[in-house]
């Protein structure tokens, strides 16, 4: 299964997603769209991740892979994309913000640290300042 950029057909599919798992879906608009990375098969969007841009910083965000998929490397395969394109564009860590994968992202070596020590441009970020809850933890690689 390919991964490969979002397109504006993709906003509906990612939002549904995203709201199946109670993930913070409201500021998932077609601008950032052009953050996302998707997987589709015939149905349409089974996996997301967006890589959102904080600065010069970047947060790694709503990664999710519907239901049916899991445990099939597709996350890992999205989560990697997402860091390729983060080295890319020349970030130097990745951010993000989780309550419910710490032990999926510790594997792939993100590493948790208090969220005071958030870049200002990420604690700027809506999921940051508003969407994700005070709970979460906020985990960076390298
Ligand atoms: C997290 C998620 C994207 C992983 O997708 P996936 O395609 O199943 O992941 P992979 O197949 O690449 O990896 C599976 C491995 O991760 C582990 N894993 C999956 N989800 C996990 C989670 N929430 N917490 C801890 N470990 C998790 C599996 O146990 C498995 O471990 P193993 O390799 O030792 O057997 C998927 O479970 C999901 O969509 N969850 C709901 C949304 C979510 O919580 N997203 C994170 C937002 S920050």
């Amino acid at each position: 299964m390919r991964i490969e950029a979002a397109r504006a057909s993709d906003l509906a599919g990612i939002r549904w997603l995203l709201e199946y798992e109670y993930l913070p879906s409201e500021d998932v608009t077609e601008q950032l769209l052009d953050h996302f990375l998707v997987c589709r098969d015939e149905k349409g969007v089974v996996g997301a991740v967006a890589l959102e841009p904080c600065g010069k910083h970047v947060l790694l965000r709503s990664l999710v892979v519907t239901a049916e998929l899991r445990g099939e490397r597709l996350g890992s395969r999205l989560a990697q994309a997402a860091e390729v394109l983060a080295e890319r564009r020349g970030s130097k860590a990745i951010y993000l913000l989780t309550t419910t994968a710490e032990k999926f992202f510790a594997a792939r070596g993100y590493r948790a640290v208090p969220r005071t020590e958030a870049p200002l441009q990420i604690q700027g970020s809506s999921q940051f300042s508003r969407l994700c809850p005070s709970t979460a933890v906020l985990m960076v690689k390298p």
